[in-house]
């Protein structure tokens, strides 16, 4: 099976993604797009109803959207919902994630380390191996939402950081096991965005900033370009930073610092 049937950038008419983290966020974002693109979209959530509520515009027949209450750090329930779950799936995008107020490595402990994994990491690592089958028989694509987090140090706390190596280290592995089976695997690692995970933080970033962070379209956007491009090309891996404030491995900053004046609005004659 040809999990891109049409081959036109941004088409994905006749294709059937699975997208975790779809209340909200990131997650909706691409449900939103992906639906827009012609696809039949099945979102997942913990606040699955939230899915209906917010994206059932952008598909006005009611069979290409679907929405599925899962808890994808439960390994039995995304064992279980998987068994249920009948159909085909060319296009899985994993971006169901979370963070703690309390993320600093001496305010975490076992359990919370446990559940952050679980949610962060492990939940990937389910749903992908619950549904390689299916990937498989399409030769679909599969989208890992890790994050600058997973590739340099900075403040969101160690139990997010490992969970989010971990997902690059899952990724590359599935990459090499799978693409001999015509799987792609896309990691995308964004800077900072403009969705409710920032509420959870110590210190959320002030509003007037968060114009200016990468908004949650503009990862749907490189989301949907990277599993439409012809199949024989793969963007392994893309990092995503908001041009204003951050660049590659610039991105330590918990709330980066506003840009300077342009050098073009300076006075002549100011010092
Ligand atoms: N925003 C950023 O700055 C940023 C930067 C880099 C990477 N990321 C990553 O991008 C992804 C999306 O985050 P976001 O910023 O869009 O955050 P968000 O708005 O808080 O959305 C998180 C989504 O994950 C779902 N989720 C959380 N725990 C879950 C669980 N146990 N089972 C099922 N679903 C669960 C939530 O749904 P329910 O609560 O309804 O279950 C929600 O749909 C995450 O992996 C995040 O780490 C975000």
């Amino acid at each position: 099976m040809n999990s891109h049937p049409s081959g036109r950038l941004g088409d994905m008419s006749g294709r059937t993604a699975v997208v975790s983290g779809a209340s909200s966020g990131i997650g909706l974002a691409i449900l939103r797009r992906f639906l827009e693109a012609g696809a039949t979209v099945h979102g997942l959530a913990r606040r699955d109803r939230l899915i209906e509520e917010q994206a059932r515009d952008a598909a006005p027949e009611a069979d290409r959207l679907h929405h599925h209450s899962v808890d994808v750090g439960d390994p039995e329930a995304v064992r279980d919902w998987a068994r249920r779950f009948s159909g085909p799936v060319d296009t899985l995008v994993c971006a169901a994630g979370t963070n703690i107020p309390e993320r600093r490595l001496a305010q975490l402990t076992p359990p919370v380390w446990d559940s952050m994994l679980a949610t962060n990491l492990s939940g990937t690592f389910y749903l992908l191996h619950a549904l390689l089958p299916r990937l498989r028989e399409a030769r679909g694509d599969v989208v890992v939402l890790s994050s600058v987090a997973g590739a340099w140090p900075d403040h969101t706390g160690p139990a997010y950081q490992a969970a989010k190596a971990g997902l690059l280290g899952l990724a590359r592995g599935a990459g090499m096991d799978e693409y001999g089976n015509g799987i792609r695997v896309c990691t995308i690692l964004p800077g900072i965005v403009n969705t409710p995970i920032l509420d959870d933080r110590p210190e959320p970033p002030p509003q007037e900033l968060r114009d200016l962070f990468v908004q949650p379209q503009d990862i749907a956007e490189a989301c949907l370009a990277a599993i439409t491009l012809p199949k024989r090309a793969c963007i392994a891996e893309m990092t995503v930073v908001a041009t204003a404030l951050q660049s590659m491995g610039n991105t330590q900053a918990a709330t980066p610092a506003p840009p300077r004046e342009p050098r073009s609005a300076v006075r002549p004659g100011t010092p």
